[in-house]
């Protein structure tokens, strides 16, 4: 394989290439997402074209994949609360798709969920109106029964809702510069370097997996050079199925947001564990060290990592991507204490509880399905929750606009990644405890695993019966496999 240049040629950016370590000289650079930038105004509709791609991972071969404009995933979306973002969604894949934005707080008719279809050669024109809190949010196929191989394929991106405080924040916010946009991902190839993607009972059950971490499209380890001062990171878990968990190899990582937007105030610790469709944003100081790497291992817990240990290496920690400091001055140099206010979460305050208990097992014959899965897994009905499939055609709740609620998620088995549409919620319980304190603040995602979790929620936008909300499973194979349902609220 050749050779790439760091971070597009060494000297440009200030460093002697003596500085470089033979390892770091083969870093492949950080790819940066095109950013479409919405916040001086839009006065037009904003197109978002669908279709397949030719995408080299960086394995040498083009991959057959999807994409939003690109090859391969989509663009970094950047816009301020307030606006209404006129998208026209093109679908030129072949098949039918929709796309999804998760975590906006939107109306159901343009959430993008199943209910919304782009059939082939056709487009979709939601107007989609940003009322909330700054916060990086993303957006993905959501098709009945084919969310996961869409997505997996590409169709996914990130976008980033600013406001006042954000705007205002003593922050890094200079796309591309001093803020990042990565998502990662694990993706299988085959011998020849091209994607994959295979399905079985057993992938099935776990979600499907691949044993190799890309970030933005790119095989890991990737690098980046960046001015001195504190650098800011937006991650995104785009797997499937897989939990990632997160370090940096010097120091502890600083959170500064979780999916919904800013916590209280910068949270330290040694690891985040992330699911499935989960979004933190942490900041390293690239002031007082001059080199750094945020380090990803798969999975959630050492039982895992014994289970797949020989993949790689021992299952230690894989480097995602190395930051190295320039000459340069950043902007911000001191690490921020508080961020936004934001009161506890009142419990007292719910009217409703809802409980919902996720199912892997409804009877039907996973092999079967999976031999199946290119024409329908959608209906198949494999997995469940509160003993019921996904259906379409059947509303499982109805919440009434303005309550508050308590939502409590209940497992028995392994760990699952549980997702509400068209809200923020703040987590009261996970697995019989209290969150991380990176996890304390506004999120859309909990994890369920051996118990229960509860969620602290509130619905301020309309789903109708014709376009109601989801709620499930983040591990998208268990998603197309029934374990979802749907909500209204009136
Ligand atoms: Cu990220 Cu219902 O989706
Ligand atoms: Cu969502
Ligand atoms: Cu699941």
């Amino acid at each position: 394989m050749n050779r790439r240049q760091f971070c597009g040629g060494a000297a440009a950016l200030g460093l002697g290439t003596a500085t470089l370590t033979q390892a770091q000289s083969s870093l492949r650079p950080l790819p940066i997402p095109p950013l479409m930038d919405l916040r001086p105004g839009v006065d037009k509709r904003i197109p978002l074209v669908l279709a397949p791609g030719r995408h080299d991972f960086g394995t040498g071969t083009l991959s057959e994949t999807f994409g939003i404009g690109a090859p391969y995933l989509g663009p970094v979306i950047r816009a301020s609360s307030g606006q209404t973002l006129p998208f026209d969604v093109s679908n030129g894949i072949g098949e039918v798709t929709t796309l999804h934005w998760h975590g906006l707080h939107i109306p159901g008719d343009v959430d993008g969920g199943p209910h919304q279809e782009i059939e082939p050669g056709e487009m979709w024109s939601p107007d989609v109106p940003l009322a909330q809190r700054a916060a990086t949010t993303w957006f993905h196929s959501h098709t009945h029964g084919r969310t996961a191989r869409q997505t997996y394929k590409g169709l996914a991106g990130v976008l980033i809702v600013e406001d006042e405080d954000s705007r205002s924040a003593d922050l890094p916010q200079t796309y591309g510069v001093d803020d990042f946009t990565l998502i990662l991902q694990d993706r299988a190839f085959d011998g020849t370097g091209q994607l994959t993607y295979m399905l079985s009972a057993e992938v099935f059950e776990d979600g499907f997996e691949g044993e190799t971490l890309t970030v933005n499209g790119t095989l890991a380890p990737v690098g980046r050079a960046v001015p001195r001062g504190l650098v800011r990171l937006r991650l995104l878990n785009a797997c499937n199925a897989r939990f990632l968990t997160l370090s940096m190899a010097a120091g502890p990582l600083h959170v500064i947001a979780s999916d919904g937007g800013f916590l209280t105030r910068t949270v330290e610790t040694e690891t985040i564990l992330m699911s499935p469709g989960e979004r933190y944003e942490v900041l390293v100081d690239m002031g007082s060290t001059e080199e750094n790497s945020l380090l990803v291992r798969f999975g959630a817990d050492a039982g895992i990592m014994a289970r797949l240990g020989g993949l790689f290496g021992g299952g230690g920690p894989m480097t995602a991507l190395t930051l190295t400091r320039t000459a340069e001055a950043g902007t911000i140099a001191t690490m921020p204490d508080r961020l936004a206010a934001l009161d506890p979460p009142d419990p007292s305050a719910a009217t409703v509880t809802r409980n919902f208990t996720l199912e892997m097992e409804t009877g039907a014959d996973l092999a079967a399905l999976a031999m199946a899965w290119d024409n329908f897994c959608g209906d198949a009905g494999a997995m469940a929750i509160n003993g019921m499939p996904m259906n379409m055609d059947r509303i499982d709740e109805e919440a009434r606009l303005g309550d508050t609620e308590i939502w409590r998620i209940s497992v028995d088995d392994m760990l699952h990644p549980f997702h509400i549409h068209g809200c923020s919620f703040r987590i009261l319980t996970q697995n019989g405890g209290p969150p991380p304190a990176y996890a304390a603040g506004w999120k859309d995602m909990v994890h369920v695993e051996d118990g229960w979790s509860e969620v602290l929620v509130r619905f301020d936008h309309p789903a109708p019966a014709q376009a109601p909300y989801m709620y499930h499973c983040h591990i998208l194979e268990h998603e197309d496999c029934g374990m979802m349902g749907q909500f209204t609220v009136s």
